[in-house]
């Protein structure tokens, strides 16, 4: 098994591009987090092996390319995708940078939109498809990462089916700001992500923004943070990525490193050093924290020549002009700063806009007696762990805005929120004045925990869940027609003792109707039935969430024994039908009036009231209205029953809206109580899943009728099947009285 990385960016940057090239390390937390999680994959991949596909950073002549693409994959196991520059403008200084970056960072007043954009972003997506599936074997497993390639896994998929796992290294926004995009480039781009079977955020907030996205932009339903869509199940999930804690931890061991820091103390020998380390962004908060120094300084002269803000801005997305104009006011507060404090002995705030190596890197935040962290919103913020375990003497202090993902799991930190300039020059104050003590008992905590999930655990993690949701795929993939199986069931009907049939009602017996009235049950159907039933061994029982008059009605003979309103009544063998719950409905008056607002703007939509249930149909209705509209009252309806006793699920054109206590799977509970040794269970719907989840594991013929994923053991097309499989049992043990005994029946009736 190899695994195939994507990202945009290669670890290694090419430079020149015109007659020479060389290499240097790539910048940014993607880059680093992932390039030190590769080494670690040995467990998962035979002898680690992988190949890195992505961007080589620059637009590299035709006549260079090939040499370009021989270095990299001999000294870096990486595939280059060389783009060509307007192309590349579009895609990564416009649509990745321009509109999706500002947007998911919640920052929507910098985002843009080009159509011209959007073409070049979905033609490099599809460019990276093309180049990544012409070297793709069938045992690759593939690793996508960002916001750069959110169209490739349903693009890769479409030409392979091998396991894609898809990582988001920046936020995902609510939907109210995620529906700012264009309506077809937001639902070409959940899909484009849901091409994956593994979908991983750095937050539970970022998951939830994007669960709720997807529902209510393609209007699909999660359950336990899986997706069935079609017949995939498609996991979301948290992975919070992370460092390589032991080689930041021992870093100062580095003979380099050690002199280094050495010259740093001698440099700041009368001086705490505050460090600021990022990437040049305007989502770093950087010019707010200049502030929080300046105001410092200002409420306290008895620290001044005593500290020295040590700032690094690492060049980035030169050409975006958000980016320059953030530069611009980050310089012209710098000068201002230095100028209203500094001395010809002190200077407050030395700046450095340039790449720092590990070396440097780490010296550094060895030395930073406190490092301010504090971005407006940051997906993760890789700086604020690499200081913490660079620390070795636990003797720094972390000033760590709420807004940066890492935040979530570094809550020793001293938090700030960013935009609160005197709590930040508050905070420095107080982490000036913090005794070694507490500095030395809040490091030991959070070394503790980055030594146990460093980056070698995100990427296992990942992998992992990877390689179970493959298994799971392949199982489902595995499940027979209930055609190809019928002689077993046949004779492990026969030399069953006791059997049980639970059956849905509605698209597992019969086919939709355009009105749920019509949906009677052929007469044969009745029939099949009853003979099943009179059978003293068996117990059918219809399990539905019709009413009881009108199922009671169609299937009168009363050896049939049915379950009406999911549960919520009981007609039992030869018995009148009983309550088994408790009446507490003040609820249904409430939402049928909501309902009934949307009913008066969907035409042909009508509301059936049942004693337990209240159910919207809209089946006949223009389906741009339906699109327009369900969405919203879905919505509406699932806000207000949460924390409430009361269930909201979309049926098949229709949503019902009930009591949780009438559920199916609870119901059938009732009857599997007993022990039985044959149990055929047949469903079409997601509720019906339940009840596979409840049988026994032996003896049981579960069918899903329909595609889609399920827990059912087999799988049947249509109720058509079903009534087939059917009629084969009710025949079993009642074989075809001869042609002239039924004649004699039929004109005795
Ligand atoms: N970094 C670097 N050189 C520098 C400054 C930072 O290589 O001069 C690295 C740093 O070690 C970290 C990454 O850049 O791993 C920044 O990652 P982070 O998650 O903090 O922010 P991002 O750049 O991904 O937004
Ligand atoms: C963030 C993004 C990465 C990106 C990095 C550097 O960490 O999540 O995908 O690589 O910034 O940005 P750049 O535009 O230089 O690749």
């Amino acid at each position: 098994m190899r695994l195939v990385v994507i990202s945009n960016r290669l670890p290694v940057t090419v430079e020149g591009g015109e007659n020479e090239v060389s290499f240097r390390q790539s910048t940014g937390g993607l880059v680093q987090g992932l390039s030190a999680s590769l080494d670690s994959l040995k467990d998962y991949t035979k002898e680690a092996e992988y190949v890195w596909v992505g961007w080589p950073g620059t637009n590299i002549k035709e006549e260079l390319q090939e040499k370009v693409r021989k270095d990299l994959q001999k000294n870096f196991r990486a595939l280059p995708i060389f783009i060509d520059e307007n192309e590349m403008t579009g895609f990564y200084l416009g649509f990745c940078n321009s509109t999706i970056w500002p947007l998911f960072h919640m920052i929507p007043s910098f985002a843009t939109y080009s159509d011209k954009y959007f073409e070049d972003y979905v033609n490099v997506n599809k460019k990276f498809a093309d180049t990544v599936s012409n070297i793709l074997r069938d045992d690759d497993i593939v690793w996508i990462h960002d916001y750069h390639l959110m169209l490739l896994p349903q693009f890769l998929r479409e030409k392979k089916d091998v396991p894609i796992g898809f990582f988001l290294h920046i936020p995902f926004p609510p939907f109210e700001i995620y529906r700012l995009l264009p309506k077809q480039w937001r639902a070409s781009i959940l899909k484009g992500v849901l091409g994956s079977d593994v979908i991983g955020f750095h937050t539970y907030t970022y998951m939830q923004n994007f669960i709720r996205t997807c529902e209510k932009t393609l209007g699909i339903e999660s359950e336990f943070g899986k997706f069935k869509v079609d017949n995939r199940i498609i996991s979301v999930g948290v992975f919070p990525i992370s460092i390589d804690f032991e080689k930041y931890n021992r870093a100062t061991e580095n003979k380099s490193v050690k002199q280094e820091f050495e010259n740093l103390k001698n440099t700041f020998k009368n001086e705490k050093v505050i460090l600021s380390i990022d990437r040049l962004d305007y989502t770093k908060g950087v010019v707010n924290r200049l502030h929080a120094y300046e105001q410092f300084l200002e409420k306290n002269p008895g620290w001044h020549r005593k500290v020295c803000l040590v700032m690094i801005l690492v060049p980035s997305r030169i050409g975006v002009y958000k980016y320059q104009e953030t530069k611009n006011d980050i310089d012209q507060l710098v000068g201002s700063i230095n100028g209203k404090f500094g001395a010809i002995d002190w200077t407050p705030i030395i700046y450095q806009f340039k790449n720092l190596p590990f070396e440097s890197l780490t010296a550094l935040y060895a030395k930073g007696d406190i490092i301010l962290v504090t971005p407006i919103i940051d997906g993760m913020n890789l700086v604020s762990k690499e200081y913490i375990a660079s620390h070795r003497d636990l003797n720094g202090v972390l000033i760590l805005s709420e807004c940066a993902g890492s935040a979530e799991e570094l809550k020793k930190a001293i938090i700030v929120s960013p935009n609160d300039i005197s709590e930040v020059a508050d905070a420095i104050k107080r982490a000036l004045e913090m005794t070694i003590e507490e500095k030395k008992s809040i490091n030991k905590s959070l070394q503790d925990y980055l030594s146990k999930y460093d980056v070698k655990w995100w990427a296992g993690s990942f992998i992992n869940k990877l390689m179970e949701s493959h298994k799971e795929k392949i199982e489902l993939e595995k499940k027979k027609d209930v055609n190809e199986i019928k002689s077993d069931m046949i004779k492990d009907y026969s030399m069953a003792q006791k059997r049980l049939f639970l059956l849905d009602y509605d698209g597992t017996l019969v086919n939709f109707s355009p009105k749920p009235e019509l949906a009677k049950p052929p007469s044969n159907l009745v029939k099949i039935l009853e003979r099943l039933s009179k059978n003293t061994k068996n117990d059918v029982v219809i399990l539905t969430g019709r009413d009881r008059e009108t199922i009671g009605g169609w299937f009168r003979n009363p050896d049939i024994q049915i379950f009406a309103e999911h549960g919520a009544y009981l007609r039992q063998k030869g018995e009148k039908w009983i309550r088994m719950l408790p009446v507490e409905n003040g609820w249904k008056e409430e939402i049928a009036h909501i309902i009934k607002i949307y009913e008066s703007r969907v035409p042909a939509s009508f509301t059936e009231m049942k004693d337990f249930s209240v159910v919207f149909h809209f089946r006949n209705a223009p389906e741009e209205v339906v699109q327009q509209e369900i969405p919203e009252l879905y919505d509406v309806l699932k806000t207000l029953t949460s924390n409430t006793g009361i269930v909201v699920r979309k049926i098949n054109k229709g949503i019902e809206v009930k009591s949780a206590m009438a559920d199916k799977s609870i119901a059938s509970l009732y009857f599997l109580r007993e022990p039985y040794d044959f149990i055929f269970a047949a469903g079409d719907d997601s509720i019906d899943e339940g009840i596979f989840k409840n049988l026994p594991k032996r003896d049981v013929y579960s069918i899903k009728v329909g595609d889609g994923f399920t827990y059912a053991n087999y799988r049947a097309k249509n109720p058509e099947e079903i009534s087939l499989a059917l009629k084969e049992l009710s025949s079993i043990e009642y074989p075809k009285k001869p042609f002239w005994r039924r004649l004699v029946e039929i004109i005795k009736r």
